[in-house]
């Protein structure tokens, strides 16, 4: 009986590496107990909000008896969230926006489809490049986009500009790049991003319409070292911006993002209009409530970042000192070292018998390489150190 479609089924079938882990994760714990597994394989930040969050829900908790307090809302979010919003992202990407500029989502994940949903033709293409954020493919595939993917430098990750640029055809109408990258934890510099943006500028003229460039940032406040993480709405008219609270205020549960359009752009009222309907037509409706009232409480407040560098060179240390070769993430919270023996699977598996949980390269199309996140405590990081050692041996 075809009880699910044959796509969905076959979804199913090759489901996301992410996922298995996760369950073998349960099992292994509920056999050994939690204190036994080492858990890398999520992205799921463990740091509690910052204190504005609590103290924005008790506020908001205060008028929750008030007529409509959790009712419906224009589809783009309530007037005064977006314009905070736009105040602030204003002064995050150094352009000036408008309340109309901005929208509210359902995640970063929510924007991304909404931004599909508006722009793509069926059959138009997106390119991505890998590895990549494993939910990309789908999110084309569900506007009837068409996902391609176009490798970038060996061992640094960074852009191969003259790769992209082949790749480039009439049907490119979007780039999505995501910046502190997962999973590898590359930040991509200006002088890439510039060249990037004159490939595409040059494309959109060809074709006669916007080769929208999709910068995904949920990472953007998790940089290291201080490095420079580029805004890409002041280099480019057809840039938008998608971002969300899921990691910058641990909230990723609640489902709170956005969506942002570059002023230079002249006709980005329109993109805006077809924004605000999609967020409509795909079911959202509109953005979580309670998710505007946590913002705009916490606006420039987030987790502290100084407990995930320290975390991010504990787990360099740990894994240099086992010989595994990797390149240090500038940005976000992965490691993405490269599987001993080049069979990432095989690897993954053999890390799963020292009840260490990663997710082979694979999975984002990054074969030869895992994945570890390391938004876990310091004292699971350190507590793998034997176990990376012993796979290796
Ligand atoms: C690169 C990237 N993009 C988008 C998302 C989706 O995030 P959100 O929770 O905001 O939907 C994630 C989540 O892990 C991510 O890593």
């Amino acid at each position: 009986m075809n009880v699910i479609s044959t796509q969905m089924s076959s979804s199913i079938e090759n489901g996301s590496w992410i996922r298995r882990m996760f369950e073998a994760g349960i099992q292994l714990k509920q056999q050994y107990g939690d204190d036994a597994v080492c858990d890398f394989s999520l992205g799921n930040p463990d740091m509690a909000p910052p204190p504005a969050v609590g103290k924005a829900l008790r506020a908001f908790a205060e008028h929750v008896d008030e007529p409509f307090s959790l009712g419906y809302m224009p589809n783009a979010g309530f007037g005064w969230a977006r314009e905070k919003l736009a105040a602030h992202v204003s002064k995050e990407q150094g352009v000036e926006l408008a309340a109309n500029d901005v929208i509210l989502t359902c995640g970063a994940a929510g924007a991304l489809n909404v931004i599909f949903k508006a722009v793509l033709e069926p059959g138009d293409e997106v390119l991505s490049v890998t590895p990549y954020f494993v939910e990309y493919g789908s999110y084309v595939d569900n506007h009837r986009g068409v996902f391609k993917k176009v490798p970038t430098l060996p061992d640094t990750f960074g852009l191969d500009l003259a790769a992209i640029e082949a790749a480039l055809t009439p049907k490119t109408r979007a780039m999505i790049i995501n910046s502190p990258h997962n999973p590898t934890g590359t930040v991509y510099t200006r002088e890439e991003l510039e060249g990037l943006v004159s490939l595409l500028a040059k494309a959109s003229e060809r074709n006669g319409r916007p080769l929208y460039l999709i910068a995904d940032e949920p990472y953007r406040f998790l940089a290291f070292d201080g490095v420079d993480v580029p805004s890409l709405l002041p280099m480019y008219p057809y840039a938008i911006l998608a971002s969300s609270f899921s990691k910058n205020l641990s909230l990723a549960g609640e489902r709170l993002g956005y969506i942002a359009l570059s002023p230079l752009f002249a006709e980005r009222g329109q993109l805006m209009a077809g924004l605000t309907l999609a967020n409509r037509i795909l079911g959202f409706v509109n953005p979580p409530v309670v998710g505007q009232h946590l913002m705009a409480g916490a606006l420039g407040s987030q987790v502290d970042v100084g407990v995930y560098a320290r975390r991010r060179d504990l787990m360099a240390g740990i894994l240099a000192d086992a010989g595994y070769d990797f390149q240090l993430p500038k940005g976000a919270f992965y490691f993405f070292p490269k599987a001993p023996g080049g069979d990432d699977v095989a690897f993954v598996n053999k890390l799963l018998e020292q009840r260490i949980l990663a997710v082979p390269g694979s999975g984002f199309g990054g074969p030869g390489h895992f994945r570890l996140a390391f938004c876990v405590e310091d004292e699971v990081i350190a507590r793998s150190a034997e176990g990376f050692k012993r796979a290796l041996a």
